[in-house]
């Protein structure tokens, strides 16, 4: 668990997104609110703000990514930011080149905030530590670690369908112990105040430290989605697995995968949400990732305000650039 708070300046304003963990109710709901603002820009003929308009970031994944890394660039566009999307494969970092190398190169050109998705657990952290006063890090996803924006993303869209956090009961059913969405979910549903968190999954699939994040754990996909009001589902993380976690797809399918069946135990107005890439007939049905209850679409579509949000905050003008001339 990585402890230092980076993200906020001396005034306690957001200068990087690394991890919820730390991060205030008050200042989630400020982003949720911000985010709100932002989706009416996404909806215009015209779908831009002056907001970021001369300042130049940088998109650098090391990973795969089809919703992040597009939403983080709508986003930045929106906000009429210069965008820089890095082909990590055809970098210098393929000749050797360390990672801090990789950000005093990008810094020297002036770039004024960095989106990083890494491998590596920490590396936005690492990043953070060492960039230059003034450039923003973002977290797009660090390991196992943490994932902030998606979290952000899912708990504007669970507040868009359900109002208020307090009186709900929320359900991750899933590959819990290697997902960064589920640890930054987590966080953030705690932060702002759910009634109930349930984290469900087979024996193998849950981290050791359960107990200590505060949620119920279930081993019984019918016993943990009964009467839930949201339902977020996850994918297998195979590429994150050491050894046989699970006897087969088609098992865990029979027993965790989300169906109508089971889907009729949650609340009658539950929404079922996932964070994507989804694997139909692993984790979920098709008929329910494609049905009335599903807002994995939706979640997409708020990715851009979220992000916006997120984005304009950290680079809002400091004090001392506020009393430039
Ligand atoms: N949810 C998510 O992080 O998806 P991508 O890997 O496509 O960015």
């Amino acid at each position: 668990m990585i402890k230092e708070n980076l993200q906020l300046d001396e005034n306690g304003r957001l200068r990087h997104f690394l991890t919820i963990e730390g991060l205030k109710r008050a200042l989630l709901m400020e982003l949720l609110d911000t985010a709100e603002s932002f989706t009416s820009v996404t909806e215009q003929t015209v779908k831009k703000v002056p907001l970021l308009r001369g300042r130049t970031i940088v998109n650098l994944f090391f990973e795969p990514s089809t919703r992040t890394r597009t939403t983080f660039e709508l986003a930045a566009k929106r906000l009429s930011a210069d965008v820089l999307n890095i082909n990590v494969p055809a970098s210098a970092t393929t000749k050797g080149e360390t990672l801090l190398d990789t950000l005093r190169n990008l810094e020297a050109m002036h770039c004024d905030m960095f989106v990083v998705r890494h491998p590596n657990s920490g590396a936005a952290h690492f990043i953070a530590r060492h960039a230059a006063p003034g450039v923003s890090i973002i977290n797009a996803g660090d390991g196992r670690h943490a994932h902030p924006t998606q979290a952000m993303l899912d708990m504007f869209t669970i507040r868009r369908h359900k109002g208020e956090f307090h009186r709900l009961t929320v359900a991750i059913v899933g590959d819990i112990l290697h997902s960064r969405v589920a640890r930054s979910q987590i966080q953030a549903l705690s932060t702002l105040g759910v009634k109930e968190i349930r984290i469900v999954a087979p024996r193998t699939l849950i981290p050791a430290c359960a107990e200590t994040l505060g949620v119920h754990v279930h081993h019984d996909l019918r016993e943990g989605l009964r009467d839930v009001d949201v339902i977020i589902m996850l994918r297998l993380q195979r590429e994150r697995m050491r050894g046989a976690a699970l006897p087969s797809e088609h098992e865990y399918y029979q027993l965790f995968g989300l169906t109508e069946d089971k889907l009729a135990l949650a609340a009658p107005d539950a929404i079922v949400m996932h964070p994507g890439p989804i694997n139909r007939g692993v984790e979920i049905d098709s008929t329910i990732a494609d049905g009335p209850r599903s807002v994995i679409l939706q979640q997409v579509s708020h990715g851009i305000a979220v992000r916006m949000a997120i984005m304009s905050r950290a680079m809002q003008p400091r004090p001392s650039q506020e009393a430039a001339p």
